[in-house]
């Protein structure tokens, strides 16, 4: 297979389309087989394709959520600007629940709703042009980030790392390089070799279709492995550091990722490896005290039951819990890398000097 790091960390997984009018994704669900590019110009298109997780990932499904609530407001026929904010409004609590954990998807909507109510004296047309200019510069912001996150987080790392992952916090899920997996493709540009295990990720298998791909085609070192392996690589010591993206991190930095992720941060601290989560600050919620206050998004069971195969792998009527994120403890974390910086314990103090 051909390797191209810049075709790879390049990838414009979400853009706003060259007229504005429709947000543009690669279909995550199609990958690795077909890379297909979707138009979305209704509100139901964008909430699906967020709920379907044709565009997942916690930045990504922010900078969709934000060329999405612009393209929708551009139709909004309103005669006064509060007809324009109450429809503005209707729009934005429709997406948001499209998905409930990634904090980014009503951290990016909030940001667009209060250009239109800080500049309720401009006429709409005027507003318009702010919320361009905001919904690109939520991407611009997350490229920035994600570069300065991959930047901190290979400090962690030496060359000739074994490094294991979980799920996908690549490109595809960001804007540029990844949070999780940034380091790996900035440390391949510059000539680093890492041996990365990447989860499988049970049950849509972002590891697998994902992370193994975009790895893969930027000629970085992978191995695929079953979630239920992870322990076996660590054992072996092959693993010199986890590291994980992230969905929303509470304010005592218990991190919700990924379902599966926990139980790689109590493997990681039993064999004595350091666990990373990485992720913009943009995930980080201030206002959630604890992982308990996460609210944790349950999916159709049909995912557990059939989805990846060619008939059912069980019982069509057995009772099926499929919660598509779990929350790992913050003493699991060795350390948050954020775009500011590198977070240790006590996260309760490290994360407030963020904001
Ligand atoms: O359900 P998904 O695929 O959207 O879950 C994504 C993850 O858990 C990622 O690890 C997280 O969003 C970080 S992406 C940079």
């Amino acid at each position: 297979m051909p390797t191209d790091i810049g075709r790879v960390t390049h990838i414009r997984s979400v853009r706003l389309s060259d007229d504005g009018t429709a947000v543009v994704i690669i279909d995550q669900t199609q990958l690795p087989n077909r890379t297909e590019y979707l138009t979305l110009t209704t509100a139901e298109e964008i909430w699906t394709a967020i709920n379907r997780l044709q565009v997942r990932g916690a930045p990504a499904i922010g900078i969709c959520a934000g060329y999405g609530i612009y393209c929708l407001a551009r139709r909004i026929e309103a005669s006064d600007y509060d007809g324009f904010l109450r429809e503005f409004r209707r729009q934005k609590d429709y997406l948001d629940s499209a998905r409930p954990t990634a904090v980014n998807l009503s951290w990016a909507l909030n940001r667009m709703e209060r250009v239109v109510t800080e500049n309720k004296e401009k006429k709409i047309p005027d507003i318009m042009e702010l919320l361009k200019v905001e919904c690109l510069k939520i991407h611009e912001e997350d490229m920035a980030m994600c570069r300065a996150i991959s930047e901190y987080g290979l400090s962690l790392l030496k060359d000739g790392d074994g490094i294991l992952t979980h799920c996908n916090a690549g490109p595809l899920a960001t804007s540029r390089y990844g949070t999780g997996q940034g380091p790996l493709f900035l440390g391949k540009e510059r000539g680093m070799e890492f041996r990365v295990f990447a989860d499988e990720t049970r049950p849509l298998l972002q590891g697998a279709r994902l992370t193994a791909w975009e790895l893969q085609r930027a000629g970085i070192d992978v191995t695929l492995i079953c979630d239920n392996m992870a322990s076996i690589v660590m054992k072996n010591g092959w693993v010199q550091a986890c590291m994980v993206g992230c969905d929303r991190v509470a304010a005592n930095g218990d991190t919700a990722n990924k379902i599966g992720t926990s139980g790689v941060a109590v493997l990681a601290k039993y064999y004595g490896i350091p666990f990373y989560v990485l992720g913009p600050t943009s995930t980080i919620d201030m206002n959630c005290p604890t992982g308990d206050d996460i609210h944790i998004e349950l999916r159709d069971p049909e995912e557990i039951k059939e989805k990846f195969y060619g008939e059912p792998v069980a019982p069509g009527d057995v009772k099926c819990y499929n919660p598509s994120f779990d929350v790992t403890d913050h003493s699991l974390i060795t350390a948050i890398v954020t775009e500011k910086g590198i977070c240790y314990p006590p996260y309760t103090e490290s994360l407030e000097k963020l904001f």
